[in-house]
């Protein structure tokens, strides 16, 4: 498995360049890209060539990192502020994952914490490279945690991509099935599409046969079929953000998979990082990223709606905590009531 997990490094850190599979390119072309300016790293997760929460955070710190080998400063102060104009420009590329805040937050800390120009640019290099091998330890621990949820022979469904690929390596939600099975059980995956940009089919699907796990495809307008006709028993997905009252932002979609799982009685777990918590905002302050409408009026290259056509296309919804039966983190499962549950994983890390 270790082989497997590792051939599927999302983003990586090599003779300080930023090394990252184009996802944009799956499942047609394995292509890895590789660059030196933190502009590009910028434009990269802005154009999904990365994406996934946990794999943004740690995309911004290695940005950050190539901003801090980039800059020509002589003094601390210098260099603090070329970080500062880096972040902004890091932060601004997607608004609803806080990993991509909390990445950069991190660096910006050691950074400040930093003596010099030079042992600044070690040690934020070094965090960088530090946060991208703790992602992958973090996901083993959090799918052993999640694995006891699940039993011999379940078939589990799964929305967007919650895996490898949206993380350094070996996933949330793909990381709990991946320990499920891994502990003996026999677990099968039910990967709906996931429209409009299909991370569903082109990536989960894709990671999942890789990997040899059992997995079908299913378009979104089956889950209602699927579950109705008992061909699914619990539901894993990841997240982009868990509010301290165990609301949960994810891939648009979520919350209607989520409330045909309680219409049928089936289980619906989350399972995410520390990282992906944010304990400040509430629901009315969490941007929901829009993206272009292309993602819906085209199907790749090729047009599927008429030209002019009004679109509303946001990357992410909301799932209310009355529909989450628990949230899988690396620090144990959190049940209802989340606020009190959530606060007490966060006081068990101290
Ligand atoms: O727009 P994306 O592909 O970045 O959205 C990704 C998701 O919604 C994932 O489910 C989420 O980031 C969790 S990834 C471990």
């Amino acid at each position: 498995m270790e082989d497997k997990i590792l051939s599927l490094k999302t983003v990586a850190w090599k003779d300080n360049k930023v090394v990252m599979i184009d996802q944009t390119k799956l499942p047609s072309e394995l292509v890895f890209v590789e660059y030196n300016d933190y502009k590009d790293v910028a434009n990269a997760i802005k154009m999904l060539i990365v994406r996934g929460a946990p794999a943004i955070g740690v995309s911004g710190a290695f940005g950050l990192a190539l901003a801090a080998l980039q800059s020509s400063a002589n003094t601390k102060d210098q260099l603090i502020s070329d970080l500062e104009s880096a972040k902004k420009i890091l932060f601004e590329t997607r608004p609803t994952a806080v990993n991509l805040a909390w990445g950069l937050d991190k660096i910006m800390n050691v950074a400040k914490n930093g003596s010099d120009v030079s042992e600044i640019k070690k040690s934020v290099v070094q965090t960088a490279q530090q946060m991208a091998e703790d992602d992958v330890k973090i996901n083993m621990k959090m799918g052993k945690n999640g694995s006891v949820l699940f039993d011999d022979n379940d078939t589990v469904m799964t929305h967007c991509n919650a895996g490898a690929l949206a993380t350094v390596g070996y996933g949330t939600a793909l990381g709990v099935i991946r320990a499920t099975k891994d502990s003996g059980k026999n677990i099968k995956v039910i990967a709906t599409e996931t429209r409009p940009v299909q991370q569903g089919s082109r990536l989960t699907a894709f990671e999942l046969h890789h990997d040899g796990i059992d997995v079908s495809l299913i378009p979104d307008t089956a889950v209602g079929y699927t579950m109705a006709n008992r061909l699914v028993n619990k539901v894993v997905v990841g997240a982009d953000r868990i509010l301290r009252t165990g609301h949960v932002y994810n891939k648009i979609g979520t919350y209607q998979v989520a409330l045909m799982a309680k219409q049928h009685g089936i289980p619906f777990y989350v399972a995410a990082p520390l990282s992906t918590f944010d304990m400040k905002s509430n629901p009315e302050n969490v941007i929901i990223e829009q993206r272009k409408g292309t993602e819906v009026t085209q199907i790749g290259d090729k047009k599927t709606a008429p030209d002019g056509i009004k679109v509303i296309n946001p990357a992410f919804d909301m799932t209310p905590p009355e529909l989450i039966s628990g949230i899988i983190t690396e620090a144990g499962v959190a049940k209802p009531p989340y606020e009190e549950s959530i606060k007490k994983l966060f006081e068990a890390k101290k």
